[in-house]
């Protein structure tokens, strides 16, 4: 749960707000009013998020022996998430307000005492209109007396109510009685209404494949997979097989998942579509604490390199009971987003479960045979799971600065800048002309642009004078603009030196600038960004 003292409600909405007016994050069918929990990454956002997951990709796949990628189906065979656990277990208990018709996780709400006040149902007081329903109102203030409990029991009766000429007012409540309450969970702490008793509410997304229309065909049902392990599990043979790799080694995967959570909430953090990036990584059953420790340090050090600070980070070593029955320890890392002390990966020492649950199911061997030791046992896993679309998230909010440029005595400057480091800001270089009205200028301002665009992202810009053209570039967070200017074309610059084709550089952060030739742009650029 979020920790209401370190957080920033005001700083949160302007990044949301930069996010839409910038292109990073856009609601999902906003022009429909917005499909909850769902989100769109723009021309810039899908760039971050392309440069963040190639990162990962690079720094845990292409650049390590021990690991090796996969791209699985989303669409998932209903045997597949039973053995898993999900289809039986992958649930949150959850209850209605049957006032306001509000869903809330029964697991989350806090316990209150009060006197709960009942009633059995409602008539008109002027017709022959009856309604026979219990109802109760917990009321948690001492100071509120049966009036208010009775006020919010005819606002819940008077919903069935079908003749709207009928006063709600004009309601009389029937066999009222009163009992105190101690530690109850069973009302909403919002406004005292009882609540429907928790059920089980399966988090998966269910469909129908094929063009069966018989519903009880069990083969006709699939799901849009929870999480991107299960594919792996279930494929973990078949790369063993293929790539003849030895133990320890990992499988990665970057990929969609879906969750039908009830409240998603804090812009993209909690969604119901989101991207995960996971790796699994088997090993023997000796191995799997000290791999686990092991893993957390990695994964702490990735977050360091794209630009999350450590002291932004905090390990959470979950305790006994709270973790998966099944993980014998598992570490969140967390981060300081601005609503709160949130988590972006879990570390999970997952032992032999899944591969064991898949091979009991599918009466397939999973075991692995050790060559050296002639040992054969079914690997254990350690599982680093990061949060694709909350470390974009983590890295938005670590990277926006608003900055105070007002001088001694001066006029009230500020500056919007996001921080993104160079290998994960969307736009490495921006290209821009002094002027847009000198031909010579802007041809040679293209030159570069060609020079340099079949090897990152960049962006060029003529229009407006060339500061506000940086500020732009500084908003959306590219760490280098180019100034293409008449020095670059040949005019002595005013200590007369010689600077034909070469151009300014304009750092983001420290808005220095320095002069570099055009022939060294690209090596000094990709030196930079990588
Ligand atoms: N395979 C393990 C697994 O899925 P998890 O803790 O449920 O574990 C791993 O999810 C990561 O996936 C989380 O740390 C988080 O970054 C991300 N994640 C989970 N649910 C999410 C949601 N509803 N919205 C966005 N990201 C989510």
């Amino acid at each position: 749960m979020a920790d209401k003292e370190n957080t920033d409600p005001q700083k949160m909405e302007k990044i949301v707000s930069l996010c839409k007016s910038k292109g990073f994050i856009y609601q999902s069918g906003e022009l429909y009013g917005g499909l909850n929990g769902c989100w769109d990454y723009g021309p810039l956002g899908a760039e971050l998020k392309r440069n963040l997951k190639e990162y990962w990709w690079r720094k845990n796949v292409q650049e390590r022996d021990d690991i090796l990628g996969m791209d699985g189906s989303i669409l998932t065979h209903q045997a597949v998430l039973t053995a898993s656990g999900h289809v039986g277990g992958f649930s949150d208990p959850m209850c209605d307000c049957l006032l306001s018709k509000a869903r809330l996780r029964a697991d989350q709400i806090d316990p209150q005492s009060g006197t709960a006040y009942h009633y059995t149902g409602a008539s008109h007081e002027e017709s022959s209109w009856s309604v026979e329903r219990p109802f109760s109102v917990l009321l948690t203030d001492p100071n509120q007396d049966e009036n208010k409990a009775r006020k919010t029991a005819k606002e819940y009766y008077s919903q069935f109510l079908s003749d709207k000429q009928i006063s709600p007012k004009k309601l009389s409540l029937q066999g009222e009685t009163s009992s105190e309450e101690k530690d109850t969970t069973r009302y909403n702490p919002a406004n005292g209404s009882l609540l429907t008793e928790p059920r089980e509410f399966n988090l998966m997304f269910q469909t129908k494949m094929g063009a069966s229309s018989d519903d009880s065909d069990p083969n006709a049902v699939a799901y849009l997979r929870p999480e991107t392990a299960q594919t792996i599990f279930v494929q973990y043979k078949n790369v063993l097989d293929s790539s003849r790799v030895k133990l320890p080694f990992g499988i990665a995967q970057i990929g969609k998942a879906f969750r039908n959570e009830i409240n998603p909430r804090n812009f993209t953090f909690r969604s119901r579509e989101f991207e995960q990036m996971e790796i699994e990584y088997f090993c023997h059953p000796d191995d799997g604490l000290r791999l686990t420790d092991e893993w957390l340090e990695k994964r702490l050090c990735f977050y360091e390199e794209i630009g999350i600070p450590r002291e932004k980070l905090h390990i959470l070593d979950v305790p006994d009971g709270e973790r998966a029955f099944y993980s014998e320890k598992t570490y969140d890392i967390e981060y300081e987003f601005p609503f709160g002390i949130q988590e972006l990966e879990g570390v999970a020492y997952r032992t032999n479960y899944d591969l064991g649950v898949h091979q009991e199911h599918s009466k397939k061997t999973l075991e692995y045979f050790d060559e050296e030791t002639k040992e054969r046992f079914v690997p254990h896993v350690v599982e680093p799971s990061a949060g694709c679309d909350r470390t974009a998230l983590a890295l938005i909010c670590e990277a926006y600065d608003v900055e105070d440029l007002t001088k001694d005595g001066g006029k009230k400057d500020e500056r919007t800048v996001m921080r993104f480091k160079p290998c994960i800001a969307p736009i490495k270089a921006a290209i821009l002309p002094l002027l847009k009205n000198k031909p010579e200028l802007v041809e040679k301002a293209k030159e570069v642009k060609n020079l340099l665009q079949p090897f990152m992202n960049v962006f060029y810009d003529e229009a407006a004078a060339i500061g506000r053209r940086y500020r732009r570039q500084d908003e959306i967070g590219t760490p280098f603009c180019i100034a293409i200017d008449f020095q670059t074309l040949g005019e002595a610059d005013e200590d007369g030196y010689d600077l034909t084709d070469t151009v300014t550089i304009r750092h983001r952060d420290s808005m220095e600038q320095e002069r570099i030739a055009i022939k060294d742009l690209l090596p000094w650029l990709l030196e930079r960004i990588r």
